[in-house]
C-alpha cells in the first residue's frame, strides 16, 4: 500500500477527524524516528499511520483495540511487521523489536505535540524542546497523555528525552501542513 492509498484507507475507517489527525501525528514522528536509526521510513511511517486505526470501533473495548485493525490490515495485504506494531502499541506482548516499542512512544508524544500546537497561536511552526519539557512536568496539561511513555524513551530506545522531544517536534512539523497544525 502506497502512502496515498494508506492515507484513503485511514479516512475510510476512522470516523472522528481528531483521529485522522492523531494517525498522522505519529506517523510524522515515526518517520523522524526511523530516519535517525536508519530504519526504513515507510515501513515505521505506516505503523504510526495505522496504529489507532479501529479507535472509533473499539474505543469501549481496550481488549479488542488494535485486533480489529489488525484484521483489516491483513485483509489488505498489508506487512505483518506492520500489523505487528499496530498491535504492540496497545498490547505489551507484541513489542518485540525497535519498531514495536517506538510507536508506544511516538503515540505517547505525539498526542503531548498536538497538544502543545493546538493552544499555540504558531501551532507546531517554531515550537521549542524547552517549551515542550514543561508541558511535559505538567500534570493538568493534556491529562490524558501517558508522561512515564514518553520518559521511559531513555531506557528502552536508547534515546536522550531531550532529543526524542526534539525528532518528536520535527515529525510533527513534517506533517503539520496536512492535519491543520501549520499557521
Ligand atoms: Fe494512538
Amino acid at each position: 500500500m502506497n502512502r496515498n492509498e494508506a492515507v484513503a484507507f485511514v479516512r475510510e475507517k476512522a470516523e472522528k477527524e481528531t483521529t485522522v489527525r492523531h494517525l498522522i501525528s505519529v506517523e510524522g514522528v515515526m518517520r523522524r524516528l526511523a530516519r535517525r536509526f536508519g530504519e526504513d521510513e515507510d515501513t515505521w511511517g505506516l505503523t504510526g499511520l495505522f496504529h489507532d486505526l479501529d479507535q472509533d470501533q473499539t474505543h469501549e473495548d481496550p481488549e479488542r483495540h488494535a485486533h480489529l485493525a489488525a484484521e483489516w490490515l491483513r485483509e489488505a495485504g498489508v506487512d505483518d511487521g506492520i500489523v505487528n506494531g499496530v498491535l504492540a502499541h496497545a498490547h505489551e506482548r507484541y513489542r518485540t523489536d525497535r519498531m514495536s516499542q517506538a510507536v508506544v512512544h511516538a503515540d505517547a508524544v505525539a498526542g503531548l505535540l498536538v497538544a502543545a500546537a493546538l493552544v499555540r497561536p504558531e501551532k507546531a511552526n517554531g515550537m521549542k524542546v524547552s517549551s515542550v519539557r514543561k508541558k511535559l512536568k505538567d500534570k493538568a496539561f493534556a491529562p490524558g497523555v501517558s508522561r512515564g511513555e514518553i520518559t521511559e524513551v531513555e531506557d528502552r530506545l536508547g534515546l536522550a528525552l531531550e532529543e526524542f522531544l526534539a525528532l518528536g517536534i520535527e515529525g510533527l512539523q513534517s506533517v503539520a501542513a496536512e492535519i491543520d497544525l501549520a499557521p
